[in-house]
Formats: C-alpha cells, structure tokens, sequence
C-alpha cells in the first residue's frame, strides 16, 4: 500500500462537500488546496473509512479510464455504491463491454457532432429568448435566467417532450444527484418513481407517434422497461447538471476577470479554446469510480481485484505536470487543454458535441450583446461531492 492518510482529507474531499467551502474539522478551506496536497502524495491514496484509493493524477486517470477488463464500471461508479448489487444496470456507465458497446451504439449515432452543430439555430434561439428577460446592468442570478433552464430546454426537445415540463425536469434531475437537493431520501425516492412512471409512459407513447427523437429510437429499440428508464433517466439528468455548472462557473471566472472577458471579445475565434478552459475549470463532474477486475498495478501502486479507485477529474484538470505552472489559473486561450471533463476512454461523454455546441453558443450571444460581464452578488455552491454545482450566481450585464 501506498501512503495512508492520518487525517480524513480524502474522505472529508470527497464525501463532506467538496465545494461547499465548510469542510470538517482538520480540512478547513479551499478544496484545490486540498486536491494539491492529494496530488503531491503521489498518483494515488487510500481512503481508509471510504474503502476506496483517490486517484489524483491526470496519467492515472485517464489509464484506468481505458481498459475496462482492468477497472470496470459495473460494481459502482460511485463510492457510495459500493458493496450494493443492482437487479439490473441504473445507467450505461454501470455497464461494461459488450453489454455497454451495445447500449451506447443505440444513443450514440443521435449525439454525434455534426447533428449537434445543426442545432446550432436553434440553440440560438433559446439563448436569445432568456437573454431577452436580462435587464441591462443590474444584478441578476445567471442560473435561474439562463444557465439552468436552457440545457433543460435542449434535452427536452431532443428526447422529445414538451418543452414547457422544463421545470418538471429540473426537480427530477436534481434529486438525481446525491446532495443537489435538500430532499429526504423518502422524498427523492417518491419524486424519483414519478419520473421513471413519466418517462416510461412517454417513451410507450412513441410506439404509436414516433418521431426523429431520442424517446422515439428508444421505443423502436425493442428494450426491455428497465432499460428504457436507464436510458431516460440518464439522458435526462446527465445533459443538464453538468452543462449547467460549467457554464455557470465559467461565466462567473469571466466575471471575475474582465480582461479575458476583453479578449474574447477582441478575438471571437477563442471561443473554441474558452469554452475547454470552462470545461477544465469547473470539472463539473468530480470523479467517478471504477473497480480492479483482477491484481494489477496503477501509479506503482498493487492494488488488489475488486479495489475501487475514484477518478477524480477535478484534480487531474489542476495536475501540473500536465498543465503546468500556470493550471490553477483560469485561461481561455489555453492550448493544448487536454482536459478529462468528459472523462476518458470507453465512457467518454456522449453528449461532449453538445455540450461543447451549447457553450460555444452562449458565449456567441452574450459577446454579441454584452460589453461588461461582472460580478453583482453572492455565488452559491451546492454540497454535492460528485457534481460541483452552483445554485446561484449574481452577475450583471451591460451592453
Ligand atoms: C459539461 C457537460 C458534461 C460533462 C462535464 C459530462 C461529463 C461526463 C463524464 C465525466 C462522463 C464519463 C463517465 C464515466 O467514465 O464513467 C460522461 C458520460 C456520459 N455523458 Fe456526459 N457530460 C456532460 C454533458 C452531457 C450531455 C449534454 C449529455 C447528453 C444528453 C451527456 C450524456 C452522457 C452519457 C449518456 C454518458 C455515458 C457514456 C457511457 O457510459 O458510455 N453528458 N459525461
């Protein structure tokens, strides 16, 4: 084993609140600090209450993000998870080849990037509408007028639903994720049947009335209704939270930083490079988990079969030997970015084309509009240690 921590730094990073700012007890303070002080270790560190190895380092990530006969998902990908045993996968990121080869190349082919640069129009249109309820130079909360419900409104057009139960979806996906929500666990598990019986009727309704949707490809994908609600519930929750904070958080770095907001306005073929830097800087997911399917070796650590290992892709984004000197600073002319938001490997994002489309797209219509870009008010991070979240973000805009 590798060194041992005396002092419950991994599991206060990692199961107290990474971002809430109020970590208990020996681990006051700033969470990259704590990151930095977890990657000087070494690539990785047991977590002896969690049961589980940290993995701090970019290298180390993205290896055991890449061979899932050798760390596989479908023991958890969260460590709260560990030691349950599920009747049937939650998500296809608890699944491994060839179950999960098969899954992904059901959604895939809808989330590929050329169709998602010909919603770029569309995309537009949503933006303008929220910016058009902006008032000028007075503080607003970005989240609630534009980062929230524009990905809600996205994906409910692409799995295609309504767009007006936005809202509906916005509860739904947010109990989703552990410590987004102050909801009892009785409460979520209510709220959480509403949405599978929901989402399983209005995939049944597209047997009769199909369209060219991702509900529509799933009812003709002769699925059984636990993979349906996998599917749905996964396409439902994980387009939305994520785009959601990074972009909240990058506009919030912009804010901060008038001169990059300068910049980019100076020179929009940064766009690209900046909407990366967003991705990198919020590492929206935290990390996820995988399991050692056999004995093996990572970062010159044995780690025994069934070890879990959490990916921490928050740290691996600030890794200096990768980033270099400059990786705690926030840079939207960054190149190489060559970032693990998205994760790695046989997972890597499917919904990255879209993503990457919605942030290039925002940026795009707020440089048209807006010549100051700052902070007005308080940012407010939810507690979750697997999503870093923003609730709340007070900014003013000018033209
Ligand atoms: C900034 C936005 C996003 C971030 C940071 C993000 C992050 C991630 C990460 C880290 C993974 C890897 C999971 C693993 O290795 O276990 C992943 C997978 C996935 N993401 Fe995203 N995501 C984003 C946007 C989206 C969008 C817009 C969608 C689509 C609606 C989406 C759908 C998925 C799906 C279905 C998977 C599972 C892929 C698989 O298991 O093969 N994501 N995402």
């Amino acid at each position: 084993m590798s060194e041992m921590f005396h002092e419950p730094l991994t599991e206060a990073v990692l199961t107290e609140g990474f971002f809430a700012g109020h970590l208990p007890g020996t681990v006051g303070g700033d969470p990259w600090e704590h990151l930095a002080r977890l990657r000087a270790i070494g690539p990785l560190a047991w977590n002896g209450s969690g049961g589980y190895w940290v993995v701090s380092h970019h290298r180390e990530v993205q290896q055991a993000s890449t061979d899932p006969t050798r760390f596989c998902s479908r023991q958890g990908i969260l460590t709260f998870e560990i030691g349950h045993t599920y009747p049937s996968p939650p998500t296809m990121m608890h699944t491994d080849p060839p179950d999960h080869t098969r899954y992904r190349g059901l959604v895939a082919p809808a989330f590929r990037p050329s169709a998602m640069r010909a919603l770029q129009p569309r995309l537009e249109a949503h933006v303008r509408r929220l910016l058009d309820s902006i008032p000028n130079d007075q503080a607003v909360d970005i989240v609630h007028h534009l980062t929230m419900p524009f990905p809600l409104l996205v994906i409910c057009e692409l799995l295609g639903v309504p767009a007006q139960e936005w809202e509906k979806f916005y509860l739904w996906s947010e109990i989703s994720i552990p410590g987004a929500t102050d909801h009892t666990a009785e409460e979520r598990l209510v709220i959480q049947a509403e949405m599978v019986g929901y989402l399983l009727a209005a995939v049944a309704a597209k047997k009769a009335d199909a369209g060219d949707d991702v509900f529509s490809l799933l009812a003709a994908a002769g699925l059984t209704d636990f993979e349906i609600a996998m599917f749905a519930v996964q396409l439902l929750t994980a387009g939305n939270e994520t785009v959601r904070n990074t972009m909240s958080s990058g506009l919030v770095a912009l804010a901060n930083d008038p001169e990059q907001w300068q910049r980019l306005r100076n020179d929009r073929s940064l766009v690209p490079l900046a909407a990366e830097e967003m991705l990198r800087w919020s590492s929206s997911v935290i990390y996820f988990m995988r399991t050692a399917v056999h004995d093996t070796e990572l970062g010159g650590t044995l780690l025994s079969a069934g070890d879990h290992v959490a990916l921490v892709y928050a740290s691996a984004n600030r890794d200096e030997a990768v980033f270099g000197p400059t990786a705690g600073q926030f840079d939207i002319g960054r190149s190489p970015n060559p970032h693990l938001a998205f994760g790695f490997g046989t997972h890597y994002c499917i919904g990255a084309a879209l993503a990457r489309e919605e942030i290039s797209v925002v940026l795009n219509e707020m440089l048209d509009r807006y010549s100051v870009l700052r902070p007005s008010g308080p940012v407010e991070r939810t507690k979750s240690a697997i999503i870093a979240g923003i609730h709340r973000a007070d900014l003013a805009v000018a033209r």
